[in-house]
């Protein structure tokens, strides 16, 4: 029997990939996974208990307490804390500012890469989307996709996602992040060997739905 089908979506923030994740999920009837929104629960997790953030230290002798719970239908994804729904508290301006940090800890990204290889693991195929999926998560995707978009372009899809006002901000704190996440030494943001490339500025969220699918269609006719 072949493994079940995966399609790795890695890329920079406002690239366009969670709609793009959803959008291939829903339309192929695939599973859905957010790897982002684990770092985000986890970052959370930790200013809630206090944790000094930006001392690696602390942050990697608390990041196996948490319990993170992530759902995979790509209608509905859901993400929970020790039982609590942190959906939208992950997508706050304090998560946005310390996330990239608490990624950087070797141990936070080796227990969010146990846990993200379960979900993966069972039954059905799924598309994951996150900075290090094609590279590292699950580096014998069939289909690996890497997303970019120009910043200007980025930064208006986040602000109007946010309801933020502020385009500009919005465009400091993605490239603020964008350095963090390249720049790191474990599993930095890099294209994966074998990932296509995919500029999505210029381009609608359904053309390059479109366009992912026909690689997945294009992998299965190869299997
Ligand atoms: O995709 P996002 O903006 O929700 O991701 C939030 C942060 O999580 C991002 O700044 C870096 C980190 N991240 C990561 O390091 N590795 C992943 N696979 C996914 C996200």
């Amino acid at each position: 029997m072949s493994s079940p089908l995966v399609v790795a979506v890695d890329g920079t923030s406002g690239s366009g990939k969670s709609s793009t994740s959803r959008g291939v999920a829903e339309r192929l009837g695939l599973r859905y996974l957010d790897t982002g929104a684990m770092f985000r629960a986890m970052t959370w997790w930790m200013l809630r208990q206090g944790v000094d953030v930006h001392d690696a230290d602390a942050v990697a002798a608390r990041c196996g307490e948490p319990e993170i719970v992530s759902g995979t239908d790509p209608l509905a994804p859901s993400i929970t804390v020790d039982g609590t729904d942190v959906a939208v508290a992950i997508r706050e301006d304090d998560v946005n500012a310390a996330v990239s940090p608490v990624s950087t800890v070797p141990e936070v990204r080796g227990r969010l890469l146990r846990l993200q290889r379960e979900v993966i693991a069972a039954d059905g195929g799924i598309v994951v989307e996150g900075r290090d999926i094609g590279s590292v998560v699950a580096p014998d995707a069939p289909v690996k996709v890497y997303l970019s978009a120009d910043p200007a372009a980025r930064a208006e899809r986040r602000a109007a996602e946010a309801g933020a006002a502020d385009v500009e901000a919005t465009r400091e704190s993605l490239l603020a992040r964008d350095r963090i996440d390249s720049g790191r030494t474990t599993a930095p943001l890099v294209m994966a060997d074998g990932a296509v490339h995919i500029d999505t500025t210029g381009h609608t969220l359904e053309e390059v739905i479109g366009l992912v699918v026909a690689l997945v269609e294009d992998a299965e006719a190869r299997t």
